[in-house]
């Protein structure tokens, strides 16, 4: 079974070929990095112009990549949400519309799914495991069941971690994206301790995250420090605020999976698999951070490689091949949605 696998529903325009065989013959991702950056964040209307102008080709490169033609293949799936609603709409018409034209399967992926499935397109991870979703718009802690059945064991109150990263990332003038930058500035500190950061909602019961305090207060840490002429913080000051922050983001996490793997346990009677997805998984500290805290539990803890964290079509026709496998096939008339809780 060949998928072809879209995904536009942010800043990259990404098209994928997946075998069930947990094969990746190809994906292609373009980012629209350049195009956002002069304005610090994603702008929706550039984003699905540029989806629209590019989407077409990158479609084009996967097959070509995969070496297959539409022929060779056994359905088509796009990401039809949660999103830039712009792009959402531009990915999934294309998909339904080669679908239709093809007279192949179409399946309607959310984007969430993706996410939480890519351990399985790498892996041999069995069902039930314990997910930890952390990118820029979302993070959760789910119970993943089966495909289609999620429980949500905790999720942010306030921002994203992802987020999180990126609003640090612009208040220490670190650039866009932020998370990458915050990791690579980190790695130059020389003393992190010295500034005593939140561990918001720590040692309390539940899965729940807070990150606004944790923002506000390199703020505060941030307006004591001397800057330059033009506002710019010193590179070494810079370097272990980062890495303070970090450290805190990571025990944060650890504190909250730490109480999602009991009630996940209390819940399965088995101690499952601690699976990492999004694009903060990328960040090597959370990574090592999370890998102790399963070894601690006896867990097994599967990462997906970097380029399967950040978004991807890869994981988007991996979602979808589980879903056609299982016998599922999505309408023409599926409507695109801005938000789709999991
Ligand atoms: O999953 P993703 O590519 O897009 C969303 O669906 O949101 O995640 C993007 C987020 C951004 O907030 C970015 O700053 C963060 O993932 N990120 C990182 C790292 N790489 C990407 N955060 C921390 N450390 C990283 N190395
Ligand atoms: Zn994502």
């Amino acid at each position: 079974m060949n998928v072809l696998g879209i995904e536009t529903s942010c800043d990259e325009t990404a098209a994928a070929v997946v075998r069930d065989d947990r094969t990746v013959l190809s994906n292609v991702v373009l980012s629209q990095l350049d195009e956002h950056r002069p304005y610090g964040g994603v702008v929706p209307e550039i984003a699905a112009r540029a989806h629209l102008v590019h989407l077409d080709g990158i479609v084009g490169q996967a097959l070509e990549q995969a070496g297959l033609g539409f022929d060779d293949l056994d359905g088509i799936v796009a990401t039809a949400g949660p999103g830039l609603i712009g792009g959402v709409m531009i990915g999934a018409t294309m998909g339904k519309s080669l679908a239709l034209a093809r007279g192949l399967p179409f399946v309607a992926v959310n984007h969430l799914e993706g996410h939480a499935l890519t351990a399985r397109l790498t892996n041999d991870v069995p069902f039930p495991f314990l997910l930890l979703l952390v990118s820029g718009g979302h993070c959760q802690l789910l119970a993943v069941d089966d495909v289609g059945r999620y429980e949500k064991l905790g999720g942010t109150i306030d921002d994203a971690v992802g987020e999180a990263f990126d609003k640090t990332a612009k208040l220490l003038g670190l650039g866009y994206p932020g998370g990458p930058a915050v990791e690579q500035a980190a790695q130059s500190a020389t003393d992190p301790d010295r500034f005593a950061l939140p561990r918001p909602l720590n040692g309390r019961p539940g899965c729940d995250f807070s990150f606004a305090g944790l923002k506000t207060a390199v703020r505060q840490a941030a307006d004591k420090l001397p800057v330059s002429e033009d506002g710019i913080l010193a590179a070494g000051d810079r370097a272990d605020l980062a890495a303070a922050f970090q450290n805190a983001v990571a025990d944060v996490i650890a504190d909250r999976t730490r109480n999602a793997i009991a009630t996940f346990r209390e819940g399965r009677g088995q101690a499952g698999t601690l699976v990492v997805a999004g694009g903060v998984a990328a960040n090597k500290k959370l990574r090592a951070t999370l890998e102790t805290l399963a070894d601690g539990a006896d867990m097994p803890f599967v990462a997906p490689p970097i380029s399967l964290c950040t978004d991807n079509a890869a994981m988007i026709a991996w979602a979808g091949l589980e879903r056609l496998r299982r016998g599922v096939r999505d309408g023409f008339d599926f409507k695109p949605r801005p938000r789709w809780p999991l």
